[in-house]
This record gives C-alpha cells, sequence and structure tokens, in this order.
C-alpha cells in the first residue's frame, strides 16, 4: 500500500511523472519492471538546512540516514554499468558562522550502505549564487560567498558507462590559437612531465571537460518559472539549471537509456532527458511542483485525471 496518496500525474512519450513519496513509488509496482534497467540516477535531495524550507527537511543523523536509506533500492534499480549522481549543497550549523559536515556524512553513509564506488567528486559552481548564509557573509562580513555545491558519481561498477567525448568543451582561444598554428612550445612542465607535441596539436573536437563545471543558475528564461509567475502558482525554489542535468545525461547515458529523479522538485531532470531522447521517471512529492512542471512538456497528457 503506497503512504500519502498518489502515483502516476502525467507522462510524455518518453517520461511519467509521479507523485508521492520516492521511498514508496520506488518501491511500488510502477517502478518492479525498471529493476536493474536504470542507466542513470540523477538527483538533488532535500538538503540538510538548518531551518525547515517550504518542502520540509531534516536534520542530523535523522537526515543522514534517511538518505543513506535508499542505496537499497537504488542498488535494485541500478543497472549493473549505470551510475548514481547526487548534488548536494553545503550547509551551516544553526546560529553560528561554522559548516555542517552533514551532507557530506550523508553522501558517505550513501556510499558505505550501496557499496558504491565513487567514480568521480564534482563540483558546480554557481557564479550568480546570492550571498549566503546573509549574517554572516552581508551583515558581520566574517565568511564569504558559498557558490559551490559537491556532486558525487557513484557507481555499483568501477567502470560504469561513461564518455567523455560526449561532453566535449568549445576549445579556449588560446587553444584554437595553437590548433590553428600547429605550434607550441613542449618543453616540461613545472611537474617534469614532458607533452608529446603530436598528441597535444591534435584537433578532438572540443576541450575535455573539468570536474568543477561552471554553471550560472540564474535561470530567467526557465518557461516553468515564467508560467508560474504568471499563474500565481508556487514556484520550486531550488531548481537546478538544466545544463546540469544535461551534462550528466549525456556523459552516463546513450539515448533510450533510462534516468530516473527521485527528488525531482520542478522536474528539470525529465526536461533535460525527454530533449536528450532519454527515457525518463521523476518522483515528486510535492503535488503543486509535481503538477506545475508538466508545463515543462507541450505533448504532456494527464493520467488518472491529473489529480
Ligand atoms: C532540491 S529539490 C530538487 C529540485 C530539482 N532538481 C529542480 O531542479 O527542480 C528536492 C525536492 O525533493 C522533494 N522531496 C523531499 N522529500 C521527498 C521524498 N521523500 N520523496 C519525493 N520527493 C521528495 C522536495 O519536495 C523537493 O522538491
Amino acid at each position: 500500500m503506497i503512504g500519502m496518496a498518489n502515483g502516476p500525474l502525467y507522462r510524455t512519450r518518453k517520461g511519467v511523472v509521479y507523485q508521492g513519496l520516492a521511498e514508496d513509488i520506488l518501491r511500488s509496482k510502477w517502478f518492479k519492471p525498471l529493476q536493474n534497467k536504470v542507466n542513470l540516477i540523477f538527483t538533488s535531495p532535500p538538503f540538510p538546512l538548518k531551518k525547515k524550507k517550504a518542502y520540509g527537511n531534516l536534520n542530523g543523523e535523522e537526515y543522514v540516514n534517511w538518505l543513506a536509506g535508499f542505496a537499497e533500492i537504488f542498488n535494485e534499480l541500478l543497472a549493473d554499468d549505470g551510475s548514481l549522481v547526487v548534488e548536494l549543497g553545503n550547509s551551516w550549523v544553526s546560529g553560528l558562522p561554522a559548516m555542517s559536515i552533514e551532507s557530506l556524512e550523508a553522501l558517505m553513509e550513501l556510499k558505505k550502505r550501496g557499496n558504491y564506488h565513487l567514480c568521480q567528486e564534482f563540483i558546480w559552481h554557481n557564479p550568480s549564487a546570492l550571498p549566503s548564509p546573509v549574517e554572516w557573509v552581508n551583515v558581520r562580513r566574517i565568511r564569504v560567498k558559498n557558490t559551490f555545491s559537491r556532486i558525487w558519481w557513484l557507481s555499483k561498477s568501477p567502470y560504469p558507462k561513461a564518455d567523455n567525448k560526449a561532453v566535449l568543451q568549445e576549445y579556449s582561444p588560446a587553444m584554437k590559437k595553437v590548433l590553428k598554428n600547429k605550434k607550441y612550445n613542449s618543453g616540461s612542465r613545472p611537474s617534469g612531465y614532458k607533452i608529446g607535441e603530436k598528441s597535444f596539436l591534435r584537433d578532438n573536437g572540443g576541450a575535455i571537460p573539468s570536474n568543477v563545471l561552471y554553471i550560472s543558475n540564474s535561470a530567467s528564461t526557465d518557461p516553468y518559472l515564467e508560467y508560474c509567475k504568471k499563474h500565481k502558482i508556487r514556484y520550486h525554489p531550488a531548481r537546478m539549471p538544466v545544463d546540469l542535468a544535461k551534462f550528466f545525461i549525456l556523459f552516463l547515458t546513450d539515448e533510450r537509456d533510462i534516468v530516473i529523479d527521485p527528488f525531482a522538485g520542478s522536474n528539470v531532470t525529465g526536461w533535460a532527458a525527454e530533449n536528450l531522447n532519454r527515457r525518463w521517471r521523476s518522483i515528486e512529492k510535492d503535488a503543486v511542483y509535481a503538477r506545475s512542471s508538466k508545463v515543462r512538456f507541450p505533448n504532456a497528457w494527464d493520467l488518472n485525471g491529473g489529480r
């Protein structure tokens, strides 16, 4: 029996949004057929915040246990070469200019309980983040702006499906010049490593990205936001930029693969997956966020009357 209510809310040709608790829906009849088939779980769970946000967050040990408690069901769903990518922001100790390590502890516990490999740690740097916490950064001026969050790429196998050629970035102007002139001072690096001129001067179609992702989250062009503002609907306060979801979907999956987001919010993950021709499933417990995210999909249709 599913707690609280819920189930499928709307769908497209490639994906379905479910409204309800991820802990229930992931174990429901709707997800049984996906066992051992999911290529990517990409998600930004609720953070362990010092103050409760509108969407309700846990704290402390309770939070660590709650997040790590998903390891078992994630393992059942993930394909053997699938990936679990979790984005978690930093949090602060209540009332103090000190950082909390709860999000790190939760990631570590999730890794441990799932027996995962940490394939790589990423930093998502959001240059347009507002200064916070206001008390320490703007008022007392004793801390600096917090502008990054941590992304852990975990997997069952040390060799999950991945291809960095799918996420090449535009070469820098300096590199473009080097490739054009076919000339480079191929002396030793400070480390003593000597760059082979031949391989360095080859145009590989783009630069290999680093694990620091510079993606702004100003999102003023998000059609979801426009729609919610126009219709006076409570919109999601912590949406991620679609380029962040696209990066991991392109890097870790192929077309037609299955991507799921169990804490989908405004369903940016489903939106990115739809546009990249991946199959997707998203779960969100808040009915308002889940329902209004349908605006991202012009061809979506309601299920069970849209609840
Ligand atoms: C950080 S937000 C995700 C934002 C999303 N990535 C986006 O771009 O819109 C986390 C979401 O998880 C939802 N949530 C919290 N607990 C949940 C649960 N047990 N099951 C499903 N969703 C949950 C919250 O309502 C919130 O919308």
